[in-house]
Formats: C-alpha cells, sequence, structure tokens
C-alpha cells in the first residue's frame, strides 16, 4: 500500500492542530515536518517545540525532515518533543554512518535524503542501514515548487539498486507531488509520497485532496 506523508509546510499554522486532525481523518499515514534552519537551505521554520505541540494532536508518526546543518546536535530534541523518524541529508552529514548509527540509538527510524544533484552512489554504504531513503524531487527548501522530471528515473534506480541488494527500507519522494505526478514515481518504485502543497490547496478540502492523490495512484494498478 503506497503510503502518504502529509507535509504541514503548507498548512494553515494559525491552526495547525486542526490541520493535521483533517489530514489524518483523510487517511494520512505520516505526518511530514519539514525543519529548516536557513543555512543548508534559504528558508526558516521550526524546531522541537513545534514537534512537542503537534505530538498528542495525533496518532500518526512524525516523519521529520532535517534539512539543517549539523543535524546531530538536535537528534535527541526530536526524538524526546515525539519523532518517530528523523531523516538526515547525505549533504550535511560527513559522518553519515556515525549520524544513522545515534538515530537508531534514540530508538526511532532512520532516514537518509538526497538533493536532486546528489548521486545516488553516495547511499551505497549506507542502504543496509537505514529505514527510510528519500529522493528530493525539487530543491529542498520551499512548498509548491515543480516537480523535476528526471527523478522518476532516479526513484527507478534507487528502486533498482534496492532490489539488487535485497533491501527494503521505504522509498520516499518529496517535492511537487500531487495527482499529476504521483502516478509516474510510483509506477517508479516509490512507496512514501510526501506531498504538501497538493493536500493544503485552498481550491478544495484536504479530504478532496487526499482522495485525487490516492485515485490517482490507484489507477496505475498499485494499491
Ligand atoms: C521541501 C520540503 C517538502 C515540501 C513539499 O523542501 O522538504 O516536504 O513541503 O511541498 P510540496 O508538496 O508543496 O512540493
Ligand atoms: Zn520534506
Amino acid at each position: 500500500m503506497t503510503k502518504l506523508s502529509v507535509s504541514i509546510l503548507s498548512a494553515d499554522f494559525s491552526r495547525l492542530g486542526q490541520q493535521v486532525a483533517e489530514a489524518e481523518a483523510a487517511g494520512a499515514d505520516y505526518i511530514h515536518v519539514d525543519v529548516m534552519d536557513g543555512h543548508f537551505v534559504p528558508n526558516l521554520t521550526i524546531g522541537p517545540v513545534v514537534v512537542a505541540g503537534l505530538r498528542p494532536t495525533t496518532r500518526l508518526p512524525l516523519d521529520v525532515h532535517l534539512m539543517i546543518e549539523a543535524p546531530e546536535r538536535y537528534l535527541a530534541d526530536f526524538v524526546k518533543a515525539g519523532a518517530d523518524i528523523l531523516t538526515v541529508h547525505v549533504e550535511t552529514c560527513p559522518h553519515l554512518y556515525s549520524t544513522i548509527q545515534q538515530i537508531k540509538g534514540l530508538g526511532v527510524k532512520a532516514g537518509v535524503s538526497l538533493n536532486p544533484g546528489t548521486s545516488l552512489s553516495t547511499l551505497e554504504e549506507v542502504l543496509p542501514l537505514v529505514d527510510l531513503v528519500l529522493v528530493m524531487s525539487v530543491e529542498p527548501g520551499f512548498g509548491g515548487q515543480s516537480f523535476i522530471p528526471s527523478s522518476v528515473d532516479k526513484v527507478r534506480r534507487l528502486r533498482e539498486m534496492l532490489d539488487q541488494a535485497g533491501l527494503r527500507p521505504e522509498l520516499a519522494v518529496d517535492g511537487g507531488i500531487g495527482p499529476q505526478t504521483a502516478p509516474a514515481v510510483v509506477k517508479a518504485g516509490a512507496e512514501v509520497l510526501i506531498a504538501g502543497s497538493a493536500v493544503f490547496s485552498k481550491k478544495k478540502s484536504v479530504a478532496e485532496n487526499v482522495r485525487e492523490i490516492r485515485e490517482s495512484i490507484a489507477k496505475t494498478g498499485a494499491p
């Protein structure tokens, strides 16, 4: 079953708990929390205090995407706040092996993410260690950007790498995902779709937007 991780970046922050509840009621599988530091990416967003505020509002796993330099400084804080999955970027982790071990030692799932210009080969040594691999299909930093078409082939090549190695971390895609782009990444082998602006688009309700994404996936024949 393809999972949908709803990114709160495009939610209405004046009523964040309510928006998360709407996403949960609509059938989201994870709540995706985009943490940005103004260094690794140009934007600044939220920290552990918001994760702690969200924790009691939902039963869904909190999927925390750390777009920050030196993420090892904050891992314990995010776990204490209630994160269930911590994803770091390979570009920010010179000691990626240790960082992954640190995340696992904190008792949560470990994810690694790649920018669009970063090669899949950077993952080779750590693939057996991780629970989730996140392919960025936009440059990280902002919601509402256009999907980079070459991401489909990157997902397909990552799926091949995982199959050849007999590994089963969740394969996630983040950026520009909606009913138009979801089918291609699912066909290429993605299992977790992260979507923000397509879910919180004001034109329709969260429930309708989630339904449209799900229907677009169902048409591919994927569960
Ligand atoms: C981008 C973030 C994404 C973003 C996705 O840097 O990592 O999670 O919220 O937003 P959309 O779905 O609008 O591209
Ligand atoms: Zn994200």
